[in-house]
């Protein structure tokens, strides 16, 4: 042990459109970002996070690994979509090695999949509460989707030593570099490629997860159908590399549709006592790239609303960035830093 390396760890998230890698160290004081690479991946080789051809994709992530020159075959990597549910639950109050041995009795009553088949994870949130019942925050995720991932990852020659779970490494992540936004409630919500994550924290808590079925593609798509561009050129409006006079109605078609999502999410808040509504919307993801999607976003909603960096307090070696633009790329970045921040 003790060797250059052990003190750094891989975050690897393979997106519907993108394969992001970072590499935090945490040789010195505080960690510090040592390696970000990102690749596209050929269309619909994932879809909706289902892996289409996982050939493809292993191949894709192989090949970047290689380029790169990395020797490490440990990652962190993360699962998500519809088979993983993440509920906050009520139990009586235990320890929590109690709690592990009851845990699957109890997430029968909340999960909607065969118990048998499902992965199962949980974290008590009040610990040092006083009272009969404690709140903690379920996690069930399909057996199959766990092994899948493992499958495609060793194919791709890689061994993960953890695996996540997609909102909670955003969540992570944005905890890292946003301290001061772990007070009243907040929505983080990350627009990618397919899927849009929202994670409502409240005082850092997690309480609730959605996923919207939306993404970047769904832009990209509209200018392809409606204004007939083809997918290479839509996606260098949507890059903001070429500028499109029409896009903004695109965009604030795209923001009503993440709007409405997020406040179906939060409309039970409405409903509590306290009648605290939503402070801020926090935006990560691709997607938030978007031109004119955070403004459209922010005049729909009326909430402050704020593009996330994932390096506004984790530092990046100035060789970091491989063949990339790291301004340009880093609202992707959330979820693998999120990762890579966790082993
Ligand atoms: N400057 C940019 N560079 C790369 N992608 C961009 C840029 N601006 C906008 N995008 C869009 O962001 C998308 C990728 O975002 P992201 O990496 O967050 O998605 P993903 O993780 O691959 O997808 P999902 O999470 O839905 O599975 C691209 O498909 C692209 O359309
Ligand atoms: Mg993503």
């Amino acid at each position: 042990m003790g060797l250059f390396g052990k003190k750094s760890s891989i975050g690897l998230d393979i997106g519907s459109g993108f394969v992001k890698i970072v590499e935090v160290d945490r040789s010195g004081g505080q960690p510090e970002v040592a390696r970000v690479a990102v690749r596209p991946l050929l269309p619909d080789a994932i879809v909706e996070g289902e892996v289409m051809d996982p050939g493809l994709v292993a191949d894709t992530v192989r090949s970047l690994f290689e380029d790169l020159g990395i020797k490490r075959r440990d990652v962190v990597t993360a699962v998500g979509g519809h088979d993983v549910i993440i509920k906050k639950i009520e139990m009586d109050r235990m320890k929590e090695s109690d709690a592990r041995e009851v845990i699957r009795w109890e997430a029968e009553q909340h999960v909607p999949f065969d118990i048998k088949s499902v992965e199962l994870d949980f974290q008590i949130l009040d610990p040092h509460g006083g009272g009969l019942q404690m709140e903690a925050i379920l996690v069930a995720a399909k057996k199959e989707l766990v092994d899948n991932k493992v499958a495609l990852l060793a194919e791709a020659g890689l061994n993960p030593t953890v695996i996540d779970v997609d909102a909670f490494a955003l969540h992570n992540a944005f905890e890292h570099n946003y301290p001061e936004a772990m007070e009243g409630i907040v929505a983080l919500v990350n627009v990618g490629h397919d899927t849009t994550n929202v994670n409502l924290l409240e005082d850092g808590v997690p309480i609730l997860t959605r996923d919207i079925p939306f993404g970047s593609r769904r832009v990209r798509e509209g200018l392809q159908r409606e204004r007939g561009l083809s997918a290479d050129e839509a996606e260098d409006v949507i890059q903001g590399r070429v500028d499109f006079p029409d896009l903004h109605r695109f965009v604030e078609r795209s923001a009503e549709e993440v709007a409405v999502g997020i406040e179906r999410a939060s409309a039970f808040l409405m409903t509590r006592q306290s009648g605290e509504g939503l402070g801020a919307v926090y935006l990560s993801g691709g997607g938030a790239r978007i031109p004119g999607m955070m403004d459209a976003l922010a005049s729909r909603m009326n909430v402050e609303t704020r593009q996330v960096n994932p390096f506004e307090r984790t530092p990046v070696r100035p060789d970091a960035a491989v063949n990339l633009n790291l301004e340009e790329a880093a609202p992707m970045l959330l979820l693998p830093l999120g990762l890579a921040l966790r082993a």
